[in-house]
């Protein structure tokens, strides 16, 4: 029986996108059924080579590709969220159009969830019961404890670690090398910076960092001015 190649375009480019590429390189290269079959971007020229395949436009464009074309996005905003969860909204790609990327040296349990639009990285781990919402992006080296939860659009950065039980709401992001403690939430859009050590919950769009991780300032909200 032969199996259907499936082909990715990844929203984004150089940055986030070069990962999640090369992820599905490595995925065909171990024998999976993907490819990688170009890139849209907003700002790169139509035609320009990235890891070997095309720019084919911007976003917008989305809807000239054939229909077995699935799409991850890689666009990050650290602290405008916001902005980002929008754009991919106001995409309107319908649900059964977004792929999922796994590198094939990410240790995923069997029994995990992932959404639609997520990628895992090399060298994550995610252990029993967790769950990943849609258009989340975990990266290399990080690791999510049993049944942790992240919702959808979050981050969870190179070498963070969640532990057990411990949760990410809606488009919150957990920077590099941070750790989050057991049971503990992030709330909707808020953010820890590099380092964190976060031993409590974090109410939704603030910022926290240090040892243990403090407020220092808030996620702008969409059409608010800075505080
Ligand atoms: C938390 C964060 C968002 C703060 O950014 P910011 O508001 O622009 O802050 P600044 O860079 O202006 O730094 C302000 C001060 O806080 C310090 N600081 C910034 N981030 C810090 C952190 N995570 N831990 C400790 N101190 C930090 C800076 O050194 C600076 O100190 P100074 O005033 O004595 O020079 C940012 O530092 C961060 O960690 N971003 C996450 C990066 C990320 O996830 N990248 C993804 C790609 S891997």
């Amino acid at each position: 029986m032969t199996r259907r190649v499936q082909r990715i375009v990844v929203l984004g480019g150089p940055g986030d996108g070069l990962s999640v590429a090369e992820a599905v390189h490595c995925a065909a290269a171990a024998g999976r059924p993907v490819i990688l079959a170009g890139f849209l971007n907003d700002t790169l020229p139509r035609g320009e080579l990235l890891q070997g395949v095309p720019i084919l436009g911007p976003l917008e464009e989305w809807c000239e590709l054939d229909d077995d074309i699935h799409f991850v996005p890689a666009i990050q905003k650290v602290k405008d969220m916001p902005r980002r969860v929008q754009r991919l909204e106001d995409l309107d790609i319908p649900e059964e159009r977004w792929g999922i990327v796994i590198h094939p040296a990410a240790v995923v349990s069997s029994d995990v969830e992932i959404g639609p639009g997520s990628f895992v990285l090399s060298c994550a781990t995610i252990q029993p019961a967790a769950r990943i919402g849609r258009f989340a992006g975990v990266r290399a080296g990080a690791m999510l404890g049993h049944h942790c939860v992240i919702g959808d659009h979050t981050y969870v950065g190179p070498n963070a670690t969640m532990c057990g039980r411990s949760v990410l709401k809606e488009a919150a992001h957990l920077g590099p090398g941070a750790v989050l403690m057991d049971s503990r939430v992030m709330g909707r859009y808020a953010l820890a910076g590099i380092s964190a050590a976060v031993t409590r919950d974090v109410p939704e769009y603030e910022i926290w960092f240090g040892n243990p991780a403090r407020r220092v300032s808030w996620v702008k909200r969409l059409g608010q001015a800075e505080h």
